[in-house]
Protein backbone atom coordinates (compact mmCIF):
# COMPACT_ATOMS: atom_id res chain seq x y z
CA UNK A 1 0.00 0.00 0.00
CA UNK A 2 1.18 3.32 -0.67
CA UNK A 3 2.24 5.57 2.54
CA UNK A 4 1.01 9.68 1.58
CA UNK A 5 4.16 10.88 2.55
CA UNK A 6 5.72 8.27 0.10
CA UNK A 7 4.07 9.34 -2.86
CA UNK A 8 6.17 12.59 -4.17
CA UNK A 9 8.44 10.59 -6.68
CA UNK A 10 5.11 9.06 -8.05
CA UNK A 11 3.12 12.65 -8.48
CA UNK A 12 5.71 14.71 -9.34
CA UNK A 13 5.63 18.40 -9.51
CA UNK A 14 3.63 19.41 -12.46
CA UNK A 15 1.02 16.94 -11.88
CA UNK A 16 0.72 18.59 -8.13
CA UNK A 17 0.91 21.94 -9.52
CA UNK A 18 -1.88 21.29 -11.95
CA UNK A 19 -4.49 20.05 -9.18
CA UNK A 20 -4.07 23.07 -6.98
CA UNK A 21 -4.43 24.95 -10.18
CA UNK A 22 -7.73 23.19 -10.75
CA UNK A 23 -8.63 22.78 -7.78
CA UNK A 24 -9.26 26.89 -7.06
CA UNK A 25 -11.00 26.70 -10.65
CA UNK A 26 -13.27 24.81 -8.89
CA UNK A 27 -13.66 26.12 -5.82
CA UNK A 28 -14.50 29.61 -8.57
CA UNK A 29 -18.15 27.56 -9.61
CA UNK A 30 -19.29 27.31 -6.03
CA UNK A 31 -20.07 30.43 -4.68
CA UNK A 32 -20.93 29.41 -1.24
CA UNK A 33 -17.02 28.37 -1.12
CA UNK A 34 -15.55 30.75 -3.28
CA UNK A 35 -16.64 33.48 -0.88
CA UNK A 36 -15.02 32.10 1.88
CA UNK A 37 -11.74 32.90 -0.32
CA UNK A 38 -9.47 36.14 0.04
CA UNK A 39 -9.84 37.87 -3.93
CA UNK A 40 -6.01 37.26 -4.81
CA UNK A 41 -6.60 33.01 -5.34
CA UNK A 42 -2.83 32.90 -6.87
CA UNK A 43 -1.65 33.16 -3.47
CA UNK A 44 -3.90 30.52 -1.54
CA UNK A 45 -2.87 28.13 -5.13
CA UNK A 46 0.60 28.51 -4.20
CA UNK A 47 0.20 28.19 -0.32
CA UNK A 48 -1.87 24.39 -1.30
CA UNK A 49 0.43 23.44 -3.71
CA UNK A 50 3.56 23.81 -1.35
CA UNK A 51 1.55 21.95 1.28
CA UNK A 52 0.71 19.04 -0.82
CA UNK A 53 3.93 19.09 -1.65
CA UNK A 54 5.32 18.62 1.50
CA UNK A 55 2.63 16.34 2.78
CA UNK A 56 3.34 13.95 -0.36
CA UNK A 57 7.04 14.14 1.00
CA UNK A 58 8.64 16.37 -1.37
CA UNK A 59 10.22 19.74 0.33
CA UNK A 60 9.41 21.42 3.15
CA UNK A 61 9.19 24.50 1.49
CA UNK A 62 5.66 25.39 2.90
CA UNK A 63 6.63 25.36 6.70
CA UNK A 64 9.46 27.12 5.85
CA UNK A 65 7.22 30.23 4.59
CA UNK A 66 3.91 29.65 6.80
CA UNK A 67 5.55 27.38 9.99
CA UNK A 68 3.44 24.35 11.05
CA UNK A 69 0.53 23.52 9.35
CA UNK A 70 -1.67 23.09 11.93
CA UNK A 71 -4.92 23.26 9.67
CA UNK A 72 -7.64 23.02 11.95
CA UNK A 73 -6.61 26.15 13.59
CA UNK A 74 -6.07 27.98 10.66
CA UNK A 75 -9.66 27.39 9.73
CA UNK A 76 -11.07 28.09 12.59
CA UNK A 77 -11.84 31.39 11.47
CA UNK A 78 -14.32 29.83 8.53
CA UNK A 79 -17.40 28.37 9.39
CA UNK A 80 -17.45 24.64 8.07
CA UNK A 81 -20.11 22.39 8.65
CA UNK A 82 -21.04 19.20 6.47
CA UNK A 83 -22.13 21.08 3.39
CA UNK A 84 -19.32 23.22 3.60
CA UNK A 85 -17.03 19.81 3.69
CA UNK A 86 -18.83 18.29 0.96
CA UNK A 87 -18.74 21.93 -1.48
CA UNK A 88 -14.98 21.66 -0.60
CA UNK A 89 -14.75 17.60 -1.67
CA UNK A 90 -16.61 18.19 -4.49
CA UNK A 91 -13.81 20.81 -6.05
CA UNK A 92 -11.05 18.66 -5.03
CA UNK A 93 -12.66 15.69 -6.67
CA UNK A 94 -13.22 17.16 -9.95
CA UNK A 95 -9.71 18.61 -9.64
CA UNK A 96 -8.28 15.38 -9.25
CA UNK A 97 -10.24 13.65 -12.23
CA UNK A 98 -8.20 16.38 -14.14
CA UNK A 99 -4.79 14.85 -13.52
CA UNK A 100 -3.53 11.66 -14.70
CA UNK A 101 -2.55 9.57 -11.48
CA UNK A 102 -2.00 6.30 -10.78
CA UNK A 103 -4.50 4.48 -9.24
CA UNK A 104 -3.32 3.44 -6.26
CA UNK A 105 -2.13 7.00 -5.73
CA UNK A 106 -5.50 8.63 -6.61
CA UNK A 107 -6.69 6.04 -3.95
CA UNK A 108 -4.50 7.33 -1.34
CA UNK A 109 -5.10 11.08 -1.87
CA UNK A 110 -8.91 10.79 -1.71
CA UNK A 111 -8.77 8.77 1.46
CA UNK A 112 -6.82 11.77 2.75
CA UNK A 113 -8.12 14.74 1.49
CA UNK A 114 -12.10 12.90 2.75
CA UNK A 115 -9.98 12.85 6.23
CA UNK A 116 -8.61 15.78 6.41
CA UNK A 117 -11.61 17.52 5.23
CA UNK A 118 -13.93 15.55 8.29
CA UNK A 119 -11.25 17.36 10.52
CA UNK A 120 -11.91 20.47 9.52
CA UNK A 121 -15.60 20.64 10.59
CA UNK A 122 -16.26 23.32 13.29
CA UNK A 123 -19.81 23.66 13.20
CA UNK A 124 -23.07 22.05 12.79
C1 LIG B 1 -13.42 21.20 4.62
C2 LIG B 1 -13.57 22.31 3.96
C3 LIG B 1 -12.50 23.35 3.78
C4 LIG B 1 -12.73 24.68 3.62
C5 LIG B 1 -14.09 25.34 3.57
C6 LIG B 1 -11.45 25.33 3.47
C7 LIG B 1 -11.26 26.69 3.30
C8 LIG B 1 -10.04 27.33 3.24
C9 LIG B 1 -9.87 28.74 3.03
C10 LIG B 1 -11.01 29.74 2.86
C11 LIG B 1 -8.54 28.99 3.02
C12 LIG B 1 -7.85 30.35 2.80
C13 LIG B 1 -7.14 30.32 1.46
C14 LIG B 1 -5.77 30.94 1.52
O1 LIG B 1 -5.69 32.16 1.61
O2 LIG B 1 -4.77 30.19 1.47
C15 LIG B 1 -7.87 27.74 3.24
C16 LIG B 1 -6.52 27.59 3.33
C17 LIG B 1 -5.89 26.40 3.36
N1 LIG B 1 -6.48 25.16 3.36
FE1 LIG B 1 -8.43 24.79 3.49
N2 LIG B 1 -10.45 24.40 3.56
C18 LIG B 1 -11.04 23.17 3.74
C19 LIG B 1 -10.37 21.98 3.84
C20 LIG B 1 -9.03 21.80 3.69
C21 LIG B 1 -8.35 20.52 3.65
C22 LIG B 1 -9.05 19.17 3.76
C23 LIG B 1 -7.03 20.78 3.50
C24 LIG B 1 -5.86 19.85 3.38
C25 LIG B 1 -5.95 18.60 3.07
C26 LIG B 1 -6.87 22.22 3.43
C27 LIG B 1 -5.67 22.87 3.30
C28 LIG B 1 -5.49 24.22 3.33
C29 LIG B 1 -4.19 24.88 3.32
C30 LIG B 1 -2.84 24.21 3.29
C31 LIG B 1 -4.44 26.25 3.37
C32 LIG B 1 -3.41 27.36 3.44
C33 LIG B 1 -3.08 27.59 4.92
C34 LIG B 1 -2.10 28.73 5.14
O3 LIG B 1 -0.90 28.51 4.97
O4 LIG B 1 -2.55 29.82 5.49
N3 LIG B 1 -8.10 22.80 3.55
N4 LIG B 1 -8.82 26.74 3.36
Amino acid sequence: MNSLGLLYSQIGEAELQKLSKNFYLEVTKIPELRKLYPEDLEAAERRIYLFLLQVVGGPSTYSEERGHPRLRMRHLQWKIDSKMRNYWMDAMLHALDTVSLEEEVRIVLIHYFSQAANAMINHE
